[in-house]
């Protein structure tokens, strides 16, 4: 897909509830998104990073599983777009009591939010709350199944490294893919967008059907690095892993680390992506995480950008879509 944007179509019209997967997304709502996102990037380098949008709506931000980036963004997001935020940690809730994600959500609910981005451990949760509950939901990453605004806003930050053109590009996703939803979301996303992707990986970490993706697949780092324009390096997912899925770390690190050696190996001027946190010197180098052509902090900024967007799409509706 080229530099087309939404402003070639003043058809479109946004017509999700939810943001609940990637696989919910067409073309032209990715790029709405990218074009939002822009304009809502602009907002954030002025002095004054605040706008009346969504004065009035509450956006509740319900993290059942820690978050950094996610959880913050969100919320720095809400706030430049003048809605009320308000965040529930399961440390401090009353999950802890045994109260169900249901009852959590119908208690959430009877106070009135517009919008409910939930994190939680189980695949399929924010799908079951967006089932029960009538405000927006948006899956801030549910287990290892989607994590739609990180596959976002690492779109977003590849428009602007590779200027509008993602058709014909390469990119490498490196590391732990069998228990990541940052994987699956992006495969999704910038296969959806034309990129090319490989994946690399040990055998244990590749997820089951991945021969059903639409990936080339490396054993060797050196190989599957060769010519691409970028590289999304991954963290072992240890919360996630059983026991015995590697010999040990340092093994691991000797043979997928992306060292400044291996990423001279790369198309000039490759471009590195991480989704966070970042364990460095495993699944990268401190010469790479820190190197020019890292995005890791370029991502962060995209992430209160892109979260704007879709929290505007989601409020306003089809009157957003067609803004
Ligand atoms: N990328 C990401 O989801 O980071 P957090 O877990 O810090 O939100």
């Amino acid at each position: 897909m080229g530099k087309k944007t939404m402003n070639d179509d003043n058809r479109y019209c946004w017509q999700h509830r939810h943001l609940l997967d990637v696989t919910q997304l067409s073309g032209q709502d990715v790029l709405r998104l990218i074009d939002l996102a822009s304009s809502f990037q602009e907002i954030n380098r002025r002095p004054v990073k605040k706008v009346p949008t969504l004065k009035g709506k509450t956006v509740v931000l319900f993290f059942a599983e820690d978050s950094t980036r996610t959880k913050t963004s969100f919320e720095v997001a809400g706030k430049r777009l003048g809605a009320d935020t308000h965040t529930l940690g399961k440390s401090g809730s009353s999950l802890n009591k045994g109260e169900s994600l249901k009852d959590t959500g119908l208690t959430l609910q009877a106070m009135g939010p517009d919008v409910v981005v939930l994190r939680h451990t189980s695949s399929g949760a924010a799908r079951y709350l967006a089932a029960r509950l009538s405000c927006a939901i948006v899956n801030g990453g549910d287990g290892w199944h989607a994590h739609p605004t990180q596959a976002l806003l690492d779109c977003f930050s590849l428009h602007e490294a590779w200027g509008g053109e993602f058709a014909g590009r390469t990119l490498l996703i490196l590391g732990d893919i069998a228990h990541s939803r940052v994987a699956r979301s992006n495969v999704h996303l910038l296969s959806l967008l034309g990129v090319n992707i490989r994946l690399c990986a040990p055998r244990t970490l590749l997820p089951a059907g991945v021969h059903t993706w639409p990936v080339e697949v490396y054993a060797h780092l050196e190989q599957a690095v060769r010519g691409v324009d970028a590289v999304m390096c991954l963290r072992l997912q240890l919360e996630r892993q059983q026991a015995g899925l590697l010999p040990n770390l340092d093994e691991y690190s000797k043979r997928f680390c992306l060292d400044s050696r291996r990423l001279a190996l790369a198309a000039p001027k490759a471009r590195v992506l991480h989704p966070g946190p970042i364990n460095r010197g495993i699944e990268i180098a401190n010469d790479v995480a820190d190197a020019p052509e890292s995005l890791i902090l370029d991502q962060v900024a995209a992430g209160v950008a892109t979260r704007m967007a879709v929290l505007y799409l989601l409020v306003m509706g089809s009157d957003g879509g067609s803004a």
